[in-house]
């Protein structure tokens, strides 16, 4: 990885996903978690401060030690002890079916083999146990998608982010049952930016 992936990206993410305005849609998705989490693509730990009393503790999976390194002061505040737990997604250096929630916060658009990865969360994640999402893909109206499949390629050059990942059909595929999807344009983004599926979903 080249000094732009390692050292800039990850602070454009910090402060691209650190809008106010994603901060009520970070508070709804972390509601239902309880237990022992696993979050992937943990990123600078912007969900930390919304993690519920319920959680006991987080491991967290992120690739970059920027990323990791600007999360250390809302890790410090946290009362929910927070362990950097791996690198990548796609190999969750984790027991089978140890972990009661996971959580995936604008990720599945950057891992590069998301079934994979969604297949080891099911791996990790006891029966029964919930992955809560907010995740940017491919939206719902045609004229939308058309422009997504064009900035796409620009799009994964810059931020490494596909625009066109269907989020629904990624999590059935991978054997999750969704027991709740939002799906809704957020405010303040383009359209291609901003069709963001919020749900639960069930490993089974
Ligand atoms: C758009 S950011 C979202 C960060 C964070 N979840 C948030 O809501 O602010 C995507 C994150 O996924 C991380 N990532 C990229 N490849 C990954 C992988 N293979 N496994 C886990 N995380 C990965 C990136 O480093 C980045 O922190």
């Amino acid at each position: 990885m080249g000094m732009y992936a390692t050292h800039v990206l990850p602070r454009i993410i910090n402060a691209a996903c650190g809008a106010k305005s994603a901060a009520p849609l970070r508070k709804r998705v972390c509601e239902g978690l309880h237990g022992d989490v696993v979050e992937i693509g943990f990123g600078s730990g912007l969900n930390v401060p919304f993690y519920p009393s319920e959680v006991t503790g987080v491991a967290a999976i992120e690739p970059a030690d920027v990323g990791w390194n600007l999360a250390q002061q809302r890790v410090a505040a946290s009362e929910v002890p927070v362990r950097r737990s791996g690198l990548d997604g796609q190999k969750l250096p984790l027991p089978d079916a140890s972990f009661d929630s996971a959580i995936s916060t604008w990720t599945l658009c950057t891992i590069p083999d998301v079934a994979v990865a969604l297949t080891e969360l099911r791996r990790v994640l006891k029966p029964g146990g919930r992955l809560y999402f907010v995740e940017h893909g491919l939206a719902p109206d045609e004229k939308v998608q058309r422009l997504q499949h064009r900035l796409e390629p620009l799009n994964k050059r810059l931020f490494g982010c596909h625009l066109t990942r269907d989020i629904v059909g990624l999590l059935t595929d991978s054997g999750f049952t969704i027991i709740e999807a939002d799906v809704f344009y957020s405010d303040g983004a383009p359209k291609s930016f901003a069709a963001e599926t919020l749900g639960v979903a069930v490993s089974p």
